[in-house]
């Protein structure tokens, strides 16, 4: 990271005179949303559709003990008719989502808005019919395939709460999300065909659905048709049912502030936490950041390679896009089949304009050469997107000229699964941006670095320290499931009347903000957030293992890899097979996204005499930092690190 001096790419002329915000537009409008939020958000909050107006525009309070998070509370609306209904009497026969399967011989479907409808409306009545209310929760552990955007829309017409679970966790994981949010129905597909292999999500939910209350039911989408297990008494056919169901469905009223979704994720203690959604605050939220960060225009194809199982899917896989009245793209496969050319094929096959991905993805297509990239024709492409982690400049630069040909703006969004949408990036046509900058807040938002010791706020620049947010935006969580006292205490009681946002940021000369990275126990593997602590627990529930600790160290495709520490009950031999019978554990108990990339035997743990162990010291080893181990002589036992150091793996 460097500041004014390293290179930066100013808005093209076009995008500076054509983009929905300019660099005057972007100081006006900013300025206007810190000066007068009530005001601002008043204004944009009509870009969605109210059945009952609001009156206030927000109550909030930041204070610990008595956190409250309420946007246009009073009003009432439907997010499934904002994003359906509304776009009907102009747009019936447009494209909504564009699919693209697995095996692109399977040839990719277009979905007019018309038909969102009636699908939706289809899987609405057939959940209502298993006994969904108002309220009641809906698991959704699906493959990339359109009923599960008829899913999560079915729900919000009826005023479900859906919590999706990704396709590739564990049946216990899943268990544990359905048991959690005493999940009435869980929607799920015979299987997932990815990268031309199945996850089998029926089989998986059968062992989930084991381990929770016998009145969950399963509703079960034929995606590959090949057979699968059934339960007469729990599972229901949904193809069946579709073909009966009626095609319409009035949407519920909803008051602004009840719950649209939850999605689980992980955090630095503790079991996976919840994260709730409102409906009216973050629809706003999601639909104008849609919008305004990747300058959609109407007829724009847009592409967001994300899967629904993760915020960003919701937020601009469906959410935010449909919500515009955009043509969404929704892929089922993965980058690098049939070969590593496909995400370009399908840019070129579908003309997409806007393509949003992550950092690990386009570094691993990155290493696979240029000329998979070279003989795809992406003359389509107006904008490009990044999302997940901190993009390194050499991918960033890869992707800004391989990729977009030195023509497109690359939008480096920061946002968390709390946030609901953008927090910080470049808008394409108001901002120079600086390869690996988040740059500038969205609007309404309010970037503070703090001293992490002292929590006083820096000012002036450069700064360096972590990142806290000083308001409220619309699109932020409004609680944890269940546990409203584990949310203020994980987000508003680190830097009292804040929200924190576990990241640590350097603000540099210009103004302008790069996030560092996680302060706390929370790794970033792949984009995908991990507990260290959930992979710790996941490791000494072996029977073979004593003790587990596990840090995160630099890897070059995942940003970073999941680094074991541990020790062995006494008279266990480390061998190799043990090795690969954790990991193997590890994907069970979690799922393959959490699979150990490196696993060293460690005989003791560097721990404090109080029993405390002392991560910075393993992440220090795992990171191959150990010139600057800091003060070891607080450890109950100083041997053990050079026991550890000797011992590294990875070297
Ligand atoms: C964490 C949130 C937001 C959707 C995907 C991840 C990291 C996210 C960036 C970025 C640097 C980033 C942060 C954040 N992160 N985007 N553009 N630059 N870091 O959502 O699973 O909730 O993870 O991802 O560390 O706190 P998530």
């Amino acid at each position: 990271m460097s500041d004014a001096s390293s290179k930066t790419y100013p808005p093209s002329a076009d995008m500076a005179a054509n983009a929905h915000v300019s660099a005057e537009k972007y100081e006006e409008m900013y300025a206007a949303s810190i000066a007068d939020p009530e005001g601002f958000w008043r204004r944009e909050a009509q870009r969605i559709d109210w059945i009952k107006p609001f009156s206030e525009v927000k109550d909030i309070d930041f204070t610990l003990g008595q956190v409250k998070i309420n946007w246009f509370a009073d009003g009432a609306l439907n997010v499934s008719a904002n994003c359906i209904d509304r776009h009907l009497d102009k747009r019936g026969d447009q494209t909504a989502i564009i699919w693209e399967p697995d095996n692109p011989d399977e040839g990719a479907r277009h979905i007019s808005y018309r038909e969102l409808h009636d699908e939706t409306c289809r899987m609405a009545n057939i959940l209502r019919d298993l006994g969904v209310a108002k309220g009641d929760r809906v698991v959704i552990y699906m493959p990339m395939i359109p009923e599960a955007a008829y899913a999560m829309l079915a729900c919000a017409r009826i005023g479900a709460i859906h919590s999706i679970v990704f396709a590739g966790f564990s049946p216990d994981a899943l268990a544990a999300r359905v048991n959690g949010c005493e999940a009435k129905v869980v929607v799920t597909a015979d299987f997932a065909p990815r990268g031309g292999k199945a996850t089998p999500l029926k089989a998986n939910a059968d062992k989930a659905l084991a381990q929770c209350d016998a009145s969950v039911q399963c509703l079960v989408v034929r995606r590959t048709g090949d057979d699968v297990a059934w339960d007469d008494s729990r599972d229901r056919d949904y193809n069946v049912l579709a073909k009966d169901a009626a095609t319409s469905c009035d949407p519920v009223t909803m008051n602004a502030e009840d719950p649209l979704f939850i999605l689980y994720t992980s955090g630095s203690t503790g079991q996976p936490k919840g994260v709730v959604h409102s409906s009216g605050g973050y629809l706003v939220y999601a639909a104008m950041t849609h919008e305004i960060t990747f300058d959609y225009h109407d007829g724009d194809i847009y592409w967001c390679t994300a899967d629904v199982g993760w915020v960003t899917g919701h937020s601009y896989i469906v959410y935010g896009p449909l919500a515009n009245g955009a043509t969404t793209l929704m892929f089922e496969g993965v980058p690098t089949y049939p070969d590593a050319s496909r995400f370009w094929q399908v840019c070129e096959k579908h003309k997409v304009n806007q393509f949003y991905t992550a950092p690990t993805a386009i570094r691993a297509l990155m290493g696979q050469g240029d000329h998979f990239v070279e003989t795809c024709d992406l003359s389509s492409l107006k904008l490009l997107g990044t999302v997940g982690e901190p993009i390194n400049p050499e991918a960033w630069n890869w992707y800004h000229e391989v990729v977009g040909k030195g023509n497109c703006p690359v939008v480096d969004t920061w946002w968390q699964t709390e946030t609901g949408g953008h927090m910080m990036t470049p808008l394409p046509g108001a901002h120079a941006m600086k390869p690996g900058a988040a740059m500038k807040p969205f609007f309404g938002v309010q970037p503070l670095v703090l001293d992490p010791t002292s929590g006083a706020e820096i000012e002036g620049n450069p700064a360096d320290g972590v990142l806290c947010i000083g308001e409220s935006w619309p699109g932020q969580m409004r609680t944890i499931w269940g546990d409203h006292a584990r949310f203020e205490k994980t987000y508003f009681s680190d830097y009292e009347g804040y929200y924190f946002t576990g990241d640590g940021c350097k603000r540099d000369g210009d103004g302008d903000y790069w996030i560092t990275g996680r302060v706390d126990d929370v790794i970033n593997v792949s984009g995908h957030r991990m507990g260290t602590a959930e992979v710790e627990s996941a490791l000494v529930a072996h029977d073979k293992v004593a003790e587990a600790a596990v840090v995160g160290y630099p890897h070059d495709i995942k940003g970073q890899g999941i680094y074991c520490y541990v020790t062995l009950m006494s008279g266990e031999e480390p061998s190799e097979e043990l090795r690969k019978e954790l990991r193997d554990w590890v994907r069970n108990e979690i799922g393959p996204i959490a699979s150990p990339d490196l696993i060293q035997w460690a005989p003791g743990l560097p721990k404090t005499r109080s029993g405390k162990i002392m991560r910075r010291i393993l992440r220090k080893i795992a990171e191959d930092d150990y010139g600057t181990l800091g003060d070891t002589s607080t450890l109950a036992d100083p041997s053990v690190v050079d026991d550890l150091i000797g011992n590294r793996m990875n070297k």
